[in-house]
Order: C-alpha cells, then sequence, then structure tokens
C-alpha cells in the first residue's frame, strides 16, 4: 500500500451467499468490529441483499456494493438489474467481470467494458476484476493478459471517470483455493495493471489508481501482501464472510 499516493479499500465479495435477514446479521456484528478503520471498507453482497445491507449499514463507515450490473439502462432483459436500479438502492460500488462471470456466465472483455461504462456513467464505483489462469501463468502470459483485460475493460472511460475505478487483480488459481499469490507475485501482478494504466492514462493517473489484489486473503496473509508497494486493499471472498476475519483484514490495511 502507499496512502499517500492512493486510497487503500478493502472489499467483501460475498458472492451467493447469505440471505437477506444473514447479511443484516452478519453487518451487524461487523460494524463495531471495523468502526475504526482506515481504509474504505465495502461490502458486495447479492442483488436481493442490497436493502437489508443497506439498511443495517446505515450511519456506519460500511459502504453497500453489488456483484454484477447490466449494461443497459433498462428494456427487455429479464433477470438483469441496471446500474440506476442499485444507485436508488444505495449502493455504491459494484464488481464488474469476476472470474466466476467470465467462467460461468459467458462474461467476455466486451461485456465487462460496458458493464463499466454503465456503472461510471450511473455513479458507481466500479471494482472491475482481471486475473490470469493457471495455464496462462505457465505459459508465460500473466503480463500481456492482465493488461489486455485492463485496457479492454477500460475503453473509453475517460481520466475522470477512472477516478471512479478499482482494479482488483484476482489470479484464478488462487481464488476459493487457499492457494494464495505470493506477496511478491501479487505485487507484480498489481504492477502490471498499473503499467497498463500508465499506457493509456499516464503516470500520474496510474500512481493514484487503487490496485486490490484477491484469492484467498486472509487474516493470516492479509498483512505481508497488503504491505507491498502495489497492493492497495483486497476483494475478499472467503474470509468476508466471518466477521472477525473480515475485521482482521481490515485492520491490517488500517496500519
Ligand atoms: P476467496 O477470497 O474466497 O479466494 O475469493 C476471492 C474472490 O474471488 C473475491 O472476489
Amino acid at each position: 500500500m502507499n496512502k499517500a499516493k492512493r486510497s487503500a479499500v478493502i472489499a467483501g465479495n460475498w458472492k451467493m451467499n447469505k440471505t437477506p435477514s444473514e447479511a443484516k446479521a452478519l453487518i451487524e456484528e461487523m460494524k463495531p468490529l471495523v468502526k475504526d478503520a482506515g481504509c474504505d471498507v465495502v461490502l458486495c453482497v447479492p442483488f436481493i441483499d442490497v436493502p437489508a445491507a443497506v439498511e443495517a449499514a446505515k450511519g456506519s463507515n460500511i459502504k453497500i456494493g453489488a456483484e454484477n450490473v447490466h449494461f443497459k439502462a433498462s428494456g427487455a432483459y429479464t433477470g438483469e438489474i441496471s446500474a440506476e436500479m442499485l444507485t436508488e438502492a444505495g449502493v455504491e460500488y459494484v464488481v464488474i467481470g469476476h472470474s466466476e462471470r467470465r467462467t460461468y456466465f459467458g462474461e467476455t472483455d466486451q461485456t465487462v467494458n460496458l458493464r463499466t461504462l454503465a456503472a461510471l456513467n450511473a455513479g458507481l464505483k466500479a471494482i472491475v476484476c482481471v486475473g490470469e489462469t493457471l495455464e496462462q501463468r505457465e505459459l508465460g502470459y500473466t503480463e500481456t493478459l492482465l493488461k489486455f483485460q485492463t485496457k479492454m475493460a477500460l475503453t473509453n472511460v475517460t481520466k475522470e471517470q477512472l477516478k471512479n475505478v478499482i482494479i482488483a487483480y484476482e489470479p484464478v488459481w488462487a481464488i476459493g483455493t487457499g492457494v494464495t499469490a505470493t506477496a511478491d507475485q501479487a505485487d507484480e501482478g498489481n504492477g502490471f495493471v498499473r503499467a497498463a494504466v500508465a499506457e493509456v492514462y499516464g503516470e500520474e493517473a496510474a500512481q493514484a489508481l487503487t490496485v486490490q489484489y484477491g484469492g484467498s486473503m486472509n487474516a493470516g496473509n492479509a498483512e505481508e501482501l497488503l504491505a507491498k508497494e502495489n497492493v492497495d486493499g483486497g476483494l475478499i471472498g472467503g474470509a468476508s464472510l466471518k466477521a472477525p476475519d473480515f475485521a482482521a483484514i481490515v485492520a491490517a490495511a488500517s496500519k
């Protein structure tokens, strides 16, 4: 982290976990544990949990995010949720292009870009996910892939809008596997993302960009990962479902 240059953001991604009543209970449990955080604290929750989560987080330092957004403003898109629906419900952040959406739901670099633009145009903060598979890493394509995914996701995003973008480097092989990237691998991957942003927007904008690491980050390894210059926070899956674990990561980012 380099808090002199950019904000540190710890975001939970609950994925398809927690009912509305469970969401309320977990947030109530988390509130006192993270109230003195020296970083931004975000919980990205299932759509159906949003009203309960926004209500539970009211008056606290926890911001609520969603886990996806559709790229059209409205229309015949059965089952989808627009950016305006999210903002009106009190959502401030949205995860876009998570590898699970790329793998299971046909998300492409193009749709990631369209969703990012829709989110930013509606005033949401976009947490855009990029990351290589193990096969791509072993073939030596990590840098190429991360730079490509980053640039594709940001196509037509203005320099001004970039201020509302966070990029999360999530190596696919580290997600939900218990295999964390080493701190050096995380720092390197995040550095590739920052370099791609510098190539398009210039060094100053790239230095101001928050780049998170995600993939089996937990209470035990967060401090070492966050100590790296390019790791400005985390996108946390499993460990964000337990209040003490999530709070410990927030505490590590608050130092
Ligand atoms: P885990 O922390 O469970 O590995 O998940 C990471 C992730 O995918 C966050 O978006």
